[in-house]
């Protein structure tokens, strides 16, 4: 039985040509706002982009939105854009022991994918460098460190499902075998310590980095300890499907399917994802970036499924990101960024309801393969 597909599927045609207008025009002011900066775009308070650190992880997803915002217009102007940020994170790879984890964000979606388009071999070197960045994180006990500050060497996090992509790319591209054995162990042991039956997630667990014990599952970015952090979630529902992309292995495509099934059963109703789904219902703190990274999870996982599993992860998709850009969406040029209600962490509240550029880049990453764009790019 062949796979669903997800194109066909989508018929609302007219929305997608006007997400694509809006996205050529609201992105190309966002370039002509970075162009006034010396800093790489991340979050915008007063109509400007607010300054933020080479290095810091989110640092990848600008380069990205210019390379998908490039295969949907042809325009020039986004290419360049993406040229000149993988430039400015060159100043990252050479400060490499402060990297953490982040690598796979930080350079697999940009210079992994214009290796994929172009050939360029500093792009290549810049991917597989990275790779080997996070391969050295690799503790024996079968996890990967997440942080670099004393104390926190047996700290792993959900996120980095999202960052085992460039392991996989790292075997791929050199047959050697051990990148991609490492992120199996890694997710692995992420099934047996975050996954909880009812498939929601931890989002940090701690284990003893001499023997690999389990020790504790504090709180992170989410509610509280035992909560249900949404992106947490949706890293781990993305995450877990492009393992399973990536091996085939239908643990990954199970747990996967578990982790969606809980995420849609939060977000049925609304679909507007809450930051923690176990958050007090006051005040309502939203987060616009995990609702558009599980949207899409959800439409990978349903273009790697026949009908009719398939179709409901695809039709939960789509009512997210429908509802989420209707909510949410600022296309004016007030701001140089979109979505307006994405949340750094529930505890601090000046975190809440700004904008973030991964917010951004996981809508332009759904619209274009709704537009039909096979380029997957956390498997370039
Ligand atoms: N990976 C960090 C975050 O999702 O905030």
């Amino acid at each position: 039985m062949s796979n669903f597909d997800i194109v066909t599927a989508f018929r609302d045609k007219g929305w997608l040509d006007e997400m694509s207008a809006r996205l050529t025009r609201k992105m190309a002011y966002g370039v002509k706002k970075a162009r006034e900066v010396s800093w790489m775009p991340y979050t915008a308070s007063g109509g400007e982009w607010s300054k933020t650190e080479i290095g810091f992880w989110t640092n990848g997803f600008w380069p990205a939105s210019m390379w998908q915002m490039y295969l949907m217009t042809g325009e020039k102007l986004f290419r360049e854009e993406a040229l000149r940020a993988e430039l400015m994170l060159d100043d990252a790879l050479k400060d490499f022991k402060n990297l953490s984890h982040d690598v796979g964000f930080m350079w697999l979606i940009h210079s992994g994918v214009r290796y994929a388009l172009e050939r360029n071999r500093d792009s290549f070197d810049r991917t597989l460098f990275a790779a080997d960045m996070l391969a050295c994180r690799y503790n024996v006990n079968g996890f990967l460190r997440a942080w670099n500050p004393a104390g926190r060497e047996g700290w792993a996090i959900v996120d980095c499902m999202m960052n085992l992509p460039i392991l996989y790319w790292a075997s791929r591209q050199t047959g050697d075998p051990r990148y991609r054995l490492m992120a199996m162990k890694h997710a692995d042991t992420t099934i047996k310590y975050f996954v909880r039956p009812d498939g929601s997630c931890n989002h940090i667990v701690i284990f003893d980095p001499e023997t690999g014990e389990y020790l504790d599952n504090p709180g992170g970015q989410g509610y509280a300890s035992g909560s249900s952090w949404s992106r947490g979630q949706a890293w781990g529902l993305y995450g877990f499907t492009l393992s399973y992309i990536h091996t085939g292995k239908q643990e990954y495509m199970d747990t996967a399917r578990r982790i969606a099934d809980y995420f849609i059963s939060q977000v049925r109703g609304d679909w507007l994802p809450r930051c923690d789904f176990r958050q007090p219902a006051q005040p309502v703190v939203r987060d616009d970036s995990a609702g558009n990274i599980a949207a899409c999870g959800l439409l990978e996982l349903a273009r790697s499924l026949p009908e009719p599993e398939g179709r409901q992860y695809f039709d939960a998709a789509v009512s997210i990101l429908k509802a989420q850009e209707k909510d949410a969406a600022d296309w004016t040029e007030d701001d140089p960024a979109i979505f307006t209600k994405c949340t750094v962490l529930y505890s601090e509240p000046s975190c809440r309801h700004i904008t973030m550029t991964y917010g951004d880049y996981f809508f332009i990453e759904a619209v274009n393969k709704l537009r039909g764009e096979k380029l997957l790019f956390w498997d370039p």
